[in-house]
């Protein structure tokens, strides 16, 4: 628990390195991933899906090859987006509905995206443990998003 604390602190300070207010958000978003990834062993493809159009389509990630497009209020990500929240889910396989770009994903967490304070997407963790992530997980990318929306240029 400490150690997650710790680790979300170390993510924070190199985010804020790279991201200030001359820095576009579309950099900064791509910086975040790279750290998300680096730092949490536990994540096995982190990345967003943008709402163009009629769908989410897949943006910026790291990891393996992932689902093109997603429809609003499908899956974990449409549904984050739809709902406008966070989604923790544990165990992939209960949550109905779920979209398995890896069938190896045991655990997921998605959050909505906001730039100019409109939810234009959502970032999504996913992660070959069960249980990956938590409240402490929620609560951390929540306020690094924020720091994100800093570097809106
Ligand atoms: N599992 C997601 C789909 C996106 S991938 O995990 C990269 C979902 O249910 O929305």
């Amino acid at each position: 628990m400490k150690n997650k604390i710790d680790s979300y602190n170390q993510l924070k300070e190199s985010f804020t390195a790279v991201c200030d207010k001359e820095t576009p958000w579309e950099v900064g978003l791509v910086s975040l991933l790279a750290l998300i990834k680096e730092k949490n062993p536990l994540v096995s493809w982190v990345g967003v899906y943008l709402w163009k159009k009629d769908r989410l389509w897949i943006g910026p990630y790291q990891g393996k090859l992932a689902c093109l497009y997603i429809f609003k209020g499908k899956g974990v990500c449409g549904k984050s987006y739809e709902e406008q929240k966070t989604i923790c889910v544990e165990n992939v396989n209960e949550f109905e509905g779920h979209i398995a770009c890896d069938p190896e994903s045991q655990s997921e967490i998605a959050l909505p995206l906001f730039k100019n304070n409109q939810c234009v997407g959502v970032l999504d963790l996913d992660s070959k443990k069960l249980s990956a992530f938590d409240k402490i997980d929620a609560q951390a990318l929540k306020e690094i998003l924020l720091k994100l929306n800093e570097c809106t240029v």
